[in-house]
């Protein structure tokens, strides 16, 4: 049988918050397919974003296994970490994290000068990342002077500098007025339908119709959609 694309044992993450232990992962097994669109769904303070964060490589976990395409993340330094993230993820936020001096076209060529690359082929490589989210027309605009599911797209075109064959949404739309946020789900389908994994986290019942999987979240644990309905009818 082939390994899945993302493979999660017994994950753990623990803060240490004044005298007690918030676990925001307890004990999460997870397996996710190539090719695959997942939805995360939970109440808020239910581990989501500690997970795509993890799963990004972006922190590390207490205990337990991560692996992405067969790397194991937990066993990793930090180099390693850093080079999993450049080659293998693009990341989008709720709050688009966007450069604010810096026009759209900067924006998307940022991550590539850690990368090394010049200033010409950024342009270049830009240029063709912003006609593809739809904004050919708008990266010598700073993010002030562009709506928020145009910023998001700007994001989106960063998040895909490296050719990513992980993308990771953290409450995407959170931001967004309801044409922009259909907008911004469109997009991540699109990509899914690619070849790359996406994993979204997100409120948005009209995410679920992309969705080839769904992982529901309740106090650092993944339940079942049936325990989660009972949950939430509390
Ligand atoms: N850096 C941190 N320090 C302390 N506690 C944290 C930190 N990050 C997250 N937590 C706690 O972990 C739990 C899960 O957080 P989070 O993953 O952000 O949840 P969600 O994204 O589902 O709202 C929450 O109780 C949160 O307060
Ligand atoms: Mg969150």
């Amino acid at each position: 049988m082939q390994t899945p694309f993302i493979r999660i044992s017994n994950l753990t993450k623990h803060f240490q918050m004044g005298g007690t232990t918030v676990r925001a992962l307890d004990g999460v097994d997870l397996d996710i397919p190539q090719k695959s669109f997942t939805v995360v769904m939970g109440p808020s303070g239910s581990g989501k974003s500690t997970l795509l964060y993890l799963l990004g490589g972006l922190d590390r976990p207490t205990s337990g296994q991560i692996a992405v395409n067969g790397l194991r993340l937990d066993e990793m330094d930090e180099n390693k970490l850093a080079l999993f993230r450049r080659q293998t993820v693009g990341f989008m936020f709720q709050s688009f994290n966007l450069i604010q001096s810096m026009t759209a076209e900067e924006n998307v060529g940022f991550p590539m000068q850690f990368a090394g690359i010049p200033s010409k082929e950024r342009t270049r490589r830009s240029k063709v990342l912003l006609e593809q989210v739809g904004l050919a027309d708008r990266g010598g605009h700073k993010p002030s002077e562009l709506s928020g599911g145009q910023q998001q797209r700007v994001a989106a075109a960063r998040a895909l500098v490296n050719n990513p064959n992980l993308i990771l949404a953290d409450e995407p739309t959170g931001n967004l007025d309801t044409t922009s946020g259909i907008g911004i789900m469109q997009l991540l389908a699109d990509l899914h339908q690619s070849g790359r994994a996406v994993l979204v986290v997100t409120h948005d019942p009209r995410m679920v119709r992309f969705a080839t999987h769904k992982v529901f979240l309740l106090d650092g644990k993944v339940v079942s959609e049936t325990e989660y309905r009972a949950a939430s009818l509390e």
